[in-house]
């Protein structure tokens, strides 16, 4: 399936399940002071959850661009180096505001991908919360149960808070979560090392796609957690790693959203990408690779933050632009010889 058709189908199942679909909120945040940037699908939505704003309606699924570069969620370092991480990227989201919780959402997102996009479910892993006495949170037992149902129990995975308890930030609204994960190895690796060891332990193709949180609480400014008016599913799924699963690829630069922007480099540079499935490359190919991941990546978010009204500056939000900007510059420069000003010429791509 072609990205802009997995995207499509995406928001047609939850579209089908009652969810009304809404465009995604600009990725500059202008009016919450504990977030520069949209960093989740759940940010636009966060007054519905702490109970001061009423929605639309009471389910609601889109795709959210967003950013993550600032604060609590930075993935800046590792883009470029990985085939995973993004400084902006999709996330295809479905809520429900005080409306259907755990026993809905987790077999829909198994139904979604095992049936509608038929990926193989011996492939799959989930995770559950483990619990947390500190915080006086137990152990999710409903998500393990209604896992149980459709995944082998060794293949569910007990999580800590850093895995399976999901914030906003340092304050606002948050809970237990769920994930699900992918490994993309081939048959041999799998049958030799099980995946299961291999859930969170950034290997680049055992990954993350989706995450379902049970918002439960809010996080208040002195660090403590106070139950919410009602109980939300918020959940966040990757969606350029879930191309790379659907593509058949293993790298989420080797799919459609990407290879556009790589061959308009190769065509502007002269130098030539090589796709994750050619192993043993160069360490000056390798630098190549690098570069032009980061360049690819971060003309996107410079370029949409800029649409939707943050320009690069000094200060604040716009020198965190300015700052990733000046990375994808300084990677032409170094690494692709790039001596005039070439980014804005993807832009249109
Ligand atoms: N808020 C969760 C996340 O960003 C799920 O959408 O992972």
């Amino acid at each position: 399936m072609k990205s802009q058709d997995i995207r499509k189908a995406y928001l047609q199942f939850f579209e089908s399940k009652g969810h009304l679909i809404v465009p995604s909120a600009p990725i500059v945040l202008k009016d919450d002071p504990t977030l520069m940037f949209n960093n989740s699908g759940m940010a636009q939505f966060k007054e519905y959850f702490l109970g001061n704003a009423t929605p639309k309606s009471n389910r609601i699924t889109d795709t959210q661009k967003c950013l993550r570069v600032s604060g609590k969620h930075n993935d800046l370092e590792d883009v470029g180096f990985d085939t995973y991480h993004h400084t902006m990227f999709e996330m295809l989201g479905n809520w429900s505001f005080g409306d259907y919780f755990k026993k809905e959402a987790l077999p829909w997102a198994w139904e979604f991908l095992t049936e509608v996009l038929k990926l193989e479910k011996d492939r799959l892993y989930v995770s559950v919360f483990e619990g947390n006495e500190a915080e006086n949170v137990p152990f999710d037992q409903d998500a393990f149960d209604i896992w149980k149902q459709f995944v082998p129990e060794d293949r569910i995975i007990l999580g800590n808070k850093k895995d399976n308890f999901w914030e906003m930030g340092d304050q606002g609204p948050c809970g237990p979560c769920s994930e699900i994960h992918i490994d993309l190895r081939t048959d041999a690796e799998r049958a030799a090392v099980s995946g299961f060891s291999l859930v969170n332990a950034d290997h680049p193709q055992v990954v993350e796609i989706w995450n379902n949180v049970f918002m439960e609480f809010n996080r208040k400014a002195d660090g403590s957690l106070e139950k919410l008016p009602a109980q939300h599913v918020d959940t966040g799924m990757g969606f350029e790693r879930l191309c790379m699963a659907m593509q058949g690829v293993t790298s989420n630069y080797d799919t459609d959203v990407f290879t556009p922007l790589i061959a308009k480099v190769e065509e502007i540079t002269g130098f030539k990408y090589t796709t994750n499935e050619i192993k043993d490359v160069s360490e000056e190919q390798n630098k190549t690779n690098i570069a032009i991941r980061v360049v690819i990546d971060h003309v996107r978010a410079v370029a949409f933050a800029i649409a939707d009204g943050q320009l690069p500056s000094n200060t604040g939000a716009g020198y965190v632009i300015r700052r990733i900007l000046r990375r994808a510059i300084r990677y032409g420069f170094t690494f692709l010889n790039t001596k005039e000003a070439f980014i804005y010429e993807l832009v249109g791509v």
